[in-house]
């Protein structure tokens, strides 16, 4: 997507470097960092400088490319497997994308993995390209009946929570790949834009839709039940971190809350799901998929710009309260409407997951 007029990707590859787009600084500073090392694209995942399932999958792979060509032994390439796999524990697309750089490359002999390695990254970047401009075609199809419904003229409002877009993604997003497929389409759209405590990933989004003049609103966290209670939410859309056989879908904290209040209120709950993010070997997902715990100073802080663009941080706790932060939860699949996937819209359920990708499901 754009950033003032050029079109960015979150990773890219250029000069014979790895360049992500730092997300840490947004959305008040747009900075690029190069990634070298393991230990950069360990620390660039674990610290969020790069996060989002899709994204964290895609730069996984350009780390394990990067680390072939410094050393492509058998021993190394299952220690860079080991190291990425353990910086983030709740996205799947991390190990999807980990798995597949490994099993690729095991048979090759070590001299052409380097090469072979950043070849197969390349390809996992590009695909998760195409599957995202594809869940935004299939998603438009969604926002197209409910606009049809609507007097004319009148936006279709949908919400979303964390950032599921472009940013959490190579290109395009997930859940917001159809909201920018709609306004392509000139189709009104207004998107609520749930603020996701204690990372503000929904200051993300509003950064991106704003760069490309979608109506928003930035909403606190509980606004969302209230604005639903009001008719004032045609749709809610969210991405996810790793979606179970059965259709539960896990996403980031808060998601859950969101499925409940939507469903007391009739309001349709989408999930967009690239199929990398299916892991075929969960079927309960509140038992089975681990929850990333993350620093208790992510809660009892907050981080603020300065009016001299520089960014400090101030507690909100009482000195002595403990935090707690849990980052994602597990929405049931009886609570979510439907899954768009890159192939198609499909029911949350084993047997509707199954229809949609039966080379894949067990
Ligand atoms: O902790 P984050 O920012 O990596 O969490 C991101 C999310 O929860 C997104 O909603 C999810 O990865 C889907 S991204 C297309």
């Amino acid at each position: 997507m754009k950033v003032n007029g050029t079109p960015y990707r979150s990773i890219w590859y250029e000069a014979g470097e790895v360049r992500i787009i730092d997300q840490r600084w947004l959305p008040h500073d747009f900075r690029i960092a190069t990634l070298k090392t393991r230990d950069d694209f360990a620390t660039a995942i674990r610290d969020m400088w790069v996060r989002g399932a899709p994204l964290i999958g895609a730069t996984a792979a350009y780390g394990v490319a990067e680390d072939m060509a410094r050393d492509p032994s058998d021993a190394n390439l299952d220690e860079t497997w080991q190291v990425l796999n353990a910086t983030r524990p709740t996205a799947i697309n991390l190990k999807w994308a980990l798995d597949r750089c490994r099993a690729y490359l095991k048979p090759l002999a070590p001299s052409d993995r380097a090469e072979a390695a950043l070849r197969l990254a390349h390809e996992i970047a590009d695909e998760d390209v195409e599957i995202n401009r594809r869940i935004g075609v299939n998603g438009l199809d969604i926002i197209k009946e409910i606009a049809a419904r609507k007097p004319a003229g009148e936006p279709v409002r949908l919400l979303t929570h964390c950032n599921a877009g472009w940013l959490a993604t190579v290109d395009w997003g997930t859940a917001t790949s159809p909201m920018y497929h709609a306004a392509e389409a000139g189709i009104p759209i207004h998107v609520w834009v749930d603020e996701t405590r204690p990372r503000n990933q929904g200051a993300l989004t509003a950064w991106e839709l704003g760069s490309h003049g979608i109506s928003h609103a930035y909403v606190t966290d509980n606004a969302g039940g209230h604005l639903m209670q009001h008719g004032l939410v045609d749709m809610v859309i969210v991405g996810t971190d790793r979606t179970t056989a059965t259709g539960d879908v896990c996403n980031k904290i808060g998601t859950y809350l969101k499925a409940l209040a939507a469903h007391d209120n009739g309001v349709p709950f989408y999930v967009a799901l690239p199929s990398p993010t299916i892991d075929w070997t969960v079927r309960d997902g509140v038992k089975e998929i681990p929850i990333e715990d993350r620093p208790e100073r992510e809660v009892t802080h907050i981080q603020g710009t300065a009016a001299d663009g520089s960014i400090s941080e101030v507690r909100v706790t009482p000195e002595g309260s403990p935090g707690g932060n849990p980052a994602f939860d597990v929405t049931p699949a009886r609570l979510v409407t439907g899954l768009i996937t890159e192939l198609g819209v499909t029911e949350a359920s084993a047997e509707g997951l199954a229809a949609m990708f039966p080379d894949k499901a067990a």
